[in-house]
């Protein structure tokens, strides 16, 4: 099977976080630093240690943004799924996925896939050419959903974050090798 082939994802809604919606973020990336600690840049304290007026501040900025967005997948009014991304400032023909991640309850039912489709659809009319992200090489699971997603799996190089040992692949998925609605296959 080539990438994008879940199918099962193509009905999966997803939404764009408002700013009215931090504590649906604060929700899904607590639940994804305490499930996931090694598969994300940040720590569970740092996050927690956050002032409300940091977070506030930070959340404003970022889904105010023209080029900058969070989704999530809702489920009764729960987030059970979330990924952000945004335009890469050093070049803007780079976009820059970050925090993807689903609830276990939720996996392998095509939530990443769809988040995934709406980052790429998000990015596109932005001009991005070519989305950038990293994945924990021990992630044996997210590196197969990137690669079946179509990424190009850089080898295990840098740390997961200062004073850890855990090596990171950095990884791209070339959008102008998409098809055209951005989910070849699905
Ligand atoms: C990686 C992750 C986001 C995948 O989300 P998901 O909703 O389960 O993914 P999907 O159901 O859309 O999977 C699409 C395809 O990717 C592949 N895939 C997904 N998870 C996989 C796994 N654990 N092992 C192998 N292949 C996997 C499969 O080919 C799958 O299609 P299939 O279920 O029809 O076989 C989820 O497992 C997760 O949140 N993991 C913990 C956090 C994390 O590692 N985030 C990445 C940080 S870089």
């Amino acid at each position: 099977m080539g990438p994008w082939m879940p199918g099962s994802s193509s009905s999966v809604v997803i939404r764009r976080l408002q700013q009215h919606d931090l504590h649906l973020y604060r929700a899904i990336r607590t639940e994804a630093l305490a499930t996931e600690p090694d598969a994300f840049g940040e720590t569970l304290e740092a996050f927690a240690g956050r002032t409300e007026e940091e977070l506030r501040d930070w959340f404003t900025r970022h889904v105010g943004a023209r080029d900058a967005v969070i989704l999530v997948k809702e489920r009764d009014g729960v987030p059970v799924g979330m990924c952000g991304c945004g335009l890469y400032h050093l070049d803007p023909r780079d976009g820059y996925l970050w925090g993807m991640f689903v609830s276990p309850s939720a996996r392998r039912q095509g939530v990443g896939a769809a988040l995934l489709r709406e980052a790429v659809a998000f990015l596109r009319p932005l001009g991005v050419r070519r989305m950038r992200a990293r994945v924990t090489a021990s992630n044996r699971g997210a590196v197969e959903f990137y690669r079946r997603a179509g990424f190009a799996v850089g080898p295990p190089e840098e740390r997961l974050r200062e004073g850890s040992e855990i090596p990171v692949h950095a990884i791209e998925l070339d959008l102008r090798d998409l098809g055209r609605a951005g989910a070849r296959g699905a």
